[in-house]
């Protein structure tokens, strides 16, 4: 089985995700950022994986464009993980705001890899934004375990 993982990554927690899901993966796997992924022949590849960041709810829209764009995706086997600072409780939304309900139930792993802060990659105001908000609360962190076993299910 040939793999192509496509994600999207705006301070590089969903980069370094994809790669941990990429070495937890047996089967051979292409890793890919979306903006490189239009010139990309999905057909060779038996399965795709999407992963994303979330921001204000919302996955980036040239994620949705390029899912819209691929009607060949339900061909394959498909999976999904997110990035967020929100704990594993808001998957469910985030996914069912984010994506039509075909795509998510052709999904046949659905993945929540936690998220982190990357304050030094934020600019001035959202960096000022984000540590008012996260005052006095514990700070998110990837899920290794999450990435491991999205990886079992994923070929199991
Ligand atoms: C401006 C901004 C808005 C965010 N909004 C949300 C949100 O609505 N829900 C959430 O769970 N996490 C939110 N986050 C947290 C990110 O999803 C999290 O930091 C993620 O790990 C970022 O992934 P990336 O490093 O690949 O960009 C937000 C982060 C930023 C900087």
């Amino acid at each position: 089985m040939k793999t192509l993982i496509i994600y999207t990554s705006k301070t590089g927690t969903t980069e370094k995700c994809a790669k941990k899901l990429s070495a937890a993966l047996k089967s051979e796997t292409r890793l890919l950022k979306l903006r490189d992924a239009a010139k990309e022949n999905l057909g060779a590849y038996d399965a795709i994986i999407f992963g994303s960041y979330i921001h204000i709810g919302k996955v980036p829209s040239k994620l949705q464009k390029f899912i819209g764009k691929h009607p060949e995706l339900m061909e394959k086997k498909l999976g999904l993980f997110l990035c967020m600072g929100d704990t594993a409780e808001k998957l469910d939304e985030y996914l069912a705001n984010n994506f039509n309900e075909r795509f998510l139930n052709h999904c046949s792993v659905k993945g929540y890899f936690g998220g982190e802060f990357n304050f030094e990659k934020m600019g001035f105001v959202i960096r000022k934004m984000i540590k008012k908000m996260s005052e006095g609360k514990e700070l998110p962190s990837v899920k290794v375990e999450n990435i491991e076993s999205f990886a079992r299910k994923f070929e199991g």
